[in-house]
């Protein structure tokens, strides 16, 4: 499959995003709770020593970070990347952790160059996840893993249907497409899927795990 990036699209989405950045994480405190101990469990699967956060936001993962690794995080929007510039200040961690402005689409990173990829709830919103996950993939050494924690398209068909249809409306004020098919997404990417823990909501939220072939030649 032959994938180019939307430059429109993409801009549209930093440009939500940079609308929320100031009230992100007042509009996500209630969700938080649920997710915290999601976040954390998936944090505990990481492999090595050289991590990649794609779509960083304002940094609801840095308290996860383990003490011993060097974590790059980067995210498309100046705004979410102010307030993960001061959470990264206030836990002392800036020493381990490297915050750029990027795009998952086309990571600006040599191939294999990190052991570990992960994002939360961020293949909703790039323009194009598929190339999006391709990019981790290249980007992670042969072997190493990929971390997702997302919510995607509902499995009970009518409730499917109803995100299908309340879908243009939830992007247009949050920035997050509903009805993803993440878990296709991921294997479109070429990625191995190991596990798929279902996180409750009718398979709305499920954590991944997904590894780079060991005989994977970044092509
Ligand atoms: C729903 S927020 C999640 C933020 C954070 N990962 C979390 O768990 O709270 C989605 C984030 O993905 C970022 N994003 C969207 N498209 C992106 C892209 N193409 N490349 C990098 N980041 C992107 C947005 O700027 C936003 O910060």
């Amino acid at each position: 499959m032959n994938l180019t990036i939307d430059q429109r699209a993409t801009e549209i989405t930093r440009r939500r995003y940079q609308r929320l950045s100031g009230f992100y994480d007042v509009m996500e405190a209630m969700a938080e709770r649920r997710f915290r101990p999601w976040r954390d469990r998936l944090w505990g699967q990481v492999n090595g020593a050289s991590i990649l956060e794609v779509g960083v936001g304002t940094g609801k993962n840095m308290h996860c970070y383990p003490s011993r690794v060097r974590v790059t995080a980067i995210d498309l929007t100046p705004g979410m990347l102010v307030h993960a510039e001061k959470r990264m200040q206030r836990l002392g961690i800036q020493s381990q952790v490297d915050l750029h402005l990027g795009d998952a689409q086309a990571l600006g990173f040599p191939d294999s160059s990190f052991d570990t990829a992960l994002a939360t709830f961020v293949f909703c919103s790039v323009s194009e996840p598929v190339l999006g996950l391709r990019e981790m993939k290249r980007v992670v050494k042969p072997g190493g893993k990929i971390l997702l924690l997302e919510h995607m398209r509902s499995s009970n068909p009518a409730l499917g249907r109803i995100m299908d249809w309340l879908n243009p409306l939830v992007v247009r004020m949050m920035g997050a497409n509903i009805n993803r098919q993440t878990v296709d997404n991921v294997r479109k990417a070429g990625l191995e899927i190991e596990q798929i823990e279902e996180l409750g909501m009718s398979g709305i939220f499920k954590m991944i795990v997904a590894r780079v072939s060991k005989d994977d030649l970044g092509l």
